[in-house]
């Protein structure tokens, strides 16, 4: 890879940006202006949410771009209070006409549970597939995947689906690589994709990380991405500033060696945003409305 518009090609042949920018926005910074800031930066894939309430912005501001859709690579997620198959089918057409667009390039279930006591989530989430594969099947959607499943819930889709989900999106960064799932996943060949990869910033303080990313002349949030690279893990990152998105797509110059890389791996494993998807599921409505 050599920078962010280079792509993976996943099972199925869909080709996939490296690296998107996210657009979960908990800082109330203007939406529109921070989408239009991260296209001008160059970012072309652009992970999104139902919950987010970042749809519409990010439509308008992919019209506003005056590039072609096509240049875009756009993903969306149903939210747990959206899921079971006439919901999805409905939500999904809720995604596609805030976001101004007839076909999403990744859609995927947000979570695999919608609570802690969910008796039925393996029947939900089969339904909710099954809408996707319906989707999938129209030419709709370019890819359909997960987020957040652990191999219990994968195994539920894998055993039940007729098309098999292609990422799997989970929190990974250093202090939180979850050794165990990504090679459940690469052994399902689903490429796994990282959310919160700067730990939502919590990690940037970190003194192994500090020392190492001095030593390579980069930045910790450089580090933290160009880890995620080496590992074949495709980073969604969020940032506010037009310097900070330039500056986490410039992670193609270095090399961390493999020794580094193991130890970013299994350093103290306590710096994760504390959702889990069992025990610790976000509870956030969605904003129909958006
Ligand atoms: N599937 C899921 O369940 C799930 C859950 C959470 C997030 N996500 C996705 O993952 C994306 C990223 O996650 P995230 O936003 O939680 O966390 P993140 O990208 O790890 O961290 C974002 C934070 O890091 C700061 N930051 C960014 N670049 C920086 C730099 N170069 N130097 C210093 N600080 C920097 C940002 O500050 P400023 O904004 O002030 O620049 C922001 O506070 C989301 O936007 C969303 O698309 C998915």
């Amino acid at each position: 890879m050599k920078s962010i518009h280079d792509t993976y090609t996943l099972s199925g042949g869909l080709q996939i940006p490296c690296l998107g920018f996210g657009t979960f926005n908990p800082n109330g910074e203007d939406n529109g202006k921070l989408i239009q800031s991260a296209i001008d930066a160059g970012y072309r894939y652009f992970d999104t949410a139902s919950i987010y309430g970042t749809e519409r912005a990010l439509g308008q501001a992919i019209k506003v771009s005056g590039l072609a859709r096509e240049k875009f690579f756009i993903a969306s997620k149903v939210w747990i209070d959206e899921m079971g198959y006439a919901e999805t089918k409905q939500a999904f057409a809720r995604t596609l006409d805030r976001l101004q667009t007839d076909y999403l390039d990744l859609y995927l279930i947000h979570w695999p549970r919608r609570t802690e006591g969910d008796t039925d989530w393996k029947e939900v989430d089969r339904e909710t597939w099954r809408a996707m594969e319906e989707l999938y099947a129209e030419g709709k959607i370019k890819g359909i995947g997960l987020s957040n499943f652990l191999p219990h819930h994968l195994d539920n889709i894998l055993e039940n689906c007729k098309v098999r989900p292609i990422v799997n999106q989970l929190e990974v960064h250093p202090g939180y690589s979850q050794e165990a799932v990504t090679a459940y996943c690469k052994s399902k060949n689903i490429c796994v994709q990282a959310w919160s990869p700067l730990g939502r910033s919590n990690v940037l303080q970190h003194p192994i990380l500090r020392d190492m990313a001095a030593k390579y002349q980069k930045s910790v949030a450089q580090l933290c991405l160009r880890f995620l690279l080496q590992k074949q893990i495709i980073p969604l990152v969020k940032a506010s500033s037009l310097e900070r998105m330039k500056e986490n797509m410039d992670i193609f110059d270095f090399e961390i060696s493999a020794e580094d890389i193991s130890i970013l791996e299994y350093m103290p494993q306590d710096m994760w945003q504390k959702e889990h998807p069992d025990f610790a599921i976000p509870k956030a409505k969605s904003n129909f409305e958006q």
